[in-house]
């Protein structure tokens, strides 16, 4: 009976322990991952964009195989994360169905246009560096599947660190106007990735029950700050500034305090007002009719293989 699986479900969030698709578990926690690894897989295929755009412009052809293989891995990602989501019972083409309706979100930071060859070394440095610093403490989230995905794209997503760090580093000791791209490229991208952590603690509906769940181990603020933490001294190692006049090293706090974000903006762009949503939603369709032949071949492959195996 239902108060017997409530039971059991809560002793193994209890222990700290997995969550398993067979097992029984409240409708709540359902659909809260549901959404969140939705939310994140449609991220993932969304947040190809931007870079995909530079493919035919990198500056060299190794630049160019990295940019390509990043780009393949974020689709990786989405396929790994809409299985995930699968598994909670609700069919991937729902899921496509809310992102290119416009009723599912989908992280802020791909709202904003890539306009440089610096805005790679950005993505990659600060983007995937926040995506990291909230994605490794979701490896241990208590849905397995969500939890073991999260093991192998955070792995990726480290590379992908490095070679957007590696791509400001060699910016910043190049000719001034190669500094300058780099620069412009992390004044850019700085506010937007910081907000990518969500809303602040105080408005962030969803935080206390996904932390009693055992999903969020972290809030939101707390990973910001890890973050900001996190990139100072590597902003120093690059020969760059952060574009924040109130950042500065805390002793007391043992952290760097940073200026307040621009949250009126964040609001307008997860309600779908950014510089690129309707630009992002528009491409997704597209891509989706596209690729509509792929999609039914291969289930017409599927019909034979099933009708070969009866026969
Ligand atoms: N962009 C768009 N929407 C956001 C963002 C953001 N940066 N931050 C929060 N939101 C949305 C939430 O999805 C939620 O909306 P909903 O209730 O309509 O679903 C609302 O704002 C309120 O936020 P919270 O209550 O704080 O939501 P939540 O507890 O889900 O925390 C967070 C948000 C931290 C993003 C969490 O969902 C998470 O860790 N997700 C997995 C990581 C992820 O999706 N990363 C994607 C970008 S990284 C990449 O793809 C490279």
């Amino acid at each position: 009976d239902t108060e017997a699986a409530q039971a059991s479900f809560d002793a193994i969030i209890e222990q700290d322990s997995r969550i398993e698709p067979r097992d029984w578990m409240p409708e709540g926690y359902r659909k809260t991952l549901t959404r969140q690894i939705s939310q994140h897989a449609h991220s993932e295929i969304i947040g190809m964009q931007p870079e995909a755009n530079w493919i035919t412009r990198a500056p060299s052809l190794k630049r160019k195989a990295i940019l390509m293989a990043k780009v393949q891995d974020e689709a990786g990602h989405g396929l790994y994360l809409y299985s995930a989501a699968e598994t909670l019972g609700t069919p991937r083409d729902v899921m496509f169905e809310q992102l290119m309706s416009g009723k599912a979100k989908y992280s802020s930071i791909f709202n904003y246009p890539a306009r440089s060859w610096g805005d790679m070394g950005a993505i990659g440095w600060l983007v995937d560096g926040a995506a990291i610093c909230n994605q490794v403490p979701l490896c241990r989230a208590s849905y397995g599947p969500y939890g073991r995905a999260m093991v192998r794209i955070c792995k990726e997503e480290s590379f992908h660190q490095r070679q957007g760090w590696e791509i400001l580093y060699e910016l910043s000791h190049g000719t001034p106007e190669q500094k300058q791209m780099a620069q412009d490229s992390v004044n850019r991208f700085y506010g937007p990735a910081l907000q990518m952590f969500g809303p602040p603690d105080d408005e962030s509906p969803n935080s206390q029950q996904s932390t009693a769940w055992n999903i969020k181990r972290f809030s939101n603020d707390v990973l910001r700050q890890r973050f900001v933490d996190m990139i100072v001294p590597q902003a120093e190692a690059l020969g760059l500034t952060l574009p924040d006049p109130d950042l500065k090293w805390n002793e007391e706090r043992g952290h760097y305090d940073f200026g307040e974000l621009d949250w009126d903006e964040f609001f307008g762009v997860i309600k779908g007002n950014g510089p690129c949503n309707a630009q992002r939603l528009e491409r997704r369709i597209e891509a989706h009719e596209n690729g509509a032949w792929v999609r039914e071949a291969a289930a017409a492959y599927a019909r034979k293989q099933a009708e070969a195996a009866e026969a």
